[in-house]
């Protein structure tokens, strides 16, 4: 029988499972925190101590990143003596890869022992209040694709990782959002820190005035092409996920605007605000507790 990489559905439980062994037979850090970098934000991995890091061409069945902006690196290492993984770079629908293969990082997470993900991401402002470089923590999604069929757990379910028909009605872990605002708070963000819902698409064109316009009817906050499907698989496997968007561009709303979206305008929102998300990224993954013991 052909794996399930070579008939474009995603991978096996065991090619996950080879993956996860060939990297901690490259390094003795067991991570129990992961955290997904967004565009421009891969600086993240930075706050990372001892760094040991592999390039995603080197580890065994990783999709590739090709985005411009996306560093396509894994790097392990301890956050005040926490051992986590950083994604720098994640790769997307609109690069071609089945939805199934750019998910297959979180199961080898799940595999890893990582019982927490972190996802961030840079996503067009639809609410009117929102402001370039307002922090989005994601309070739910609405997963576009998959109303056309495009979900990752779309092909043979493998109990394995977790149940047919799993529930996400609590896909965004409640307490995590709880203390992202209260560690926002008391690092003075408040100005700048929203709470809202995300919808994905798959682009790589941005929307159309008309798209935006819907898609805040349809009672999205923020716009964007990732993160949904990876919160998908992390829920199916039972991990907790805390996510946020940094809005790095107003959607266009209005015909009367002369504005454009850009990616060169994604990359340098997401420098300038990178170390206030690393800071409030930083002092959440102290505060974790784990083995279902936690402290938030
Ligand atoms: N739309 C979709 N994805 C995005 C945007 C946007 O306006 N900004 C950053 N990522």
């Amino acid at each position: 029988m052909l794996p399930e990489s070579a008939t474009g559905t995603g991978y096996s439980y065991e090619e996950c499972s080879a993956t996860a062994e060939w990297l901690m037979s490259q390094t003795e850090v067991r991570p129990l925190v992961a955290i997904v970098c967004g565009s421009g934000m891969g600086g993240l991995a930075d706050i990372l101590k001892d760094p040991v890091v592999f390039k995603y061409n080197d580890i065994p069945n990783f999709p590739q990143s090709t985005v411009h902006g996306h560093a396509g690196r894994l790097v392990f290492g301890t956050l005040k003596g926490k051992p986590c993984v950083c994604m720098q770079g994640r790769s997307h629908l609109y690069e071609g890869y089945p939805i199934q293969k750019i998910t297959m990082p979180i199961r080898v997470f799940k595999l890893l022992g990582v019982e927490t993900v972190i996802m961030t991401n840079a996503a067009g402002g639809l609410n009117q209040d929102y402001k370039v470089g307002d922090v989005m923590i994601i309070k739910d999604h609405i997963n576009m694709p998959g109303f056309a069929g495009n979900n990752p757990l779309v092909g043979p379910n493998d109990e394995r990782f977790g149940t047919r028909f799993p529930c996400m009605s609590d896909a965004y872990d409640r307490k995590l959002v709880q203390l992202a605002q209260e560690l926002g708070t008391d690092l003075g963000y408040s100005d700048f820190l929203r709470e809202g819902v995300y919808v994905v698409l798959g682009g790589p064109s941005f929307e159309t005035i008309a798209e935006c316009r819907m898609l805040h009817r349809l009672g999205a906050d923020a716009v964007g092409m990732s993160t949904a499907h990876e919160v998908i698989v992390a829920r199916h496997c039972g991990m907790r996920v805390f996510a946020m968007s940094l809005i790095t561009n107003e959607a266009v709303m209005n015909y009367d605007s002369q504005d454009k979206a850009n990616h060169e305008e994604v990359l340098e929102t997401g420098k300038q605000r990178s170390e206030q998300m690393q800071k409030l990224v930083s002092n959440m993954v102290v505060r974790l507790e784990h083995n279902n013991n936690f402290a938030c």
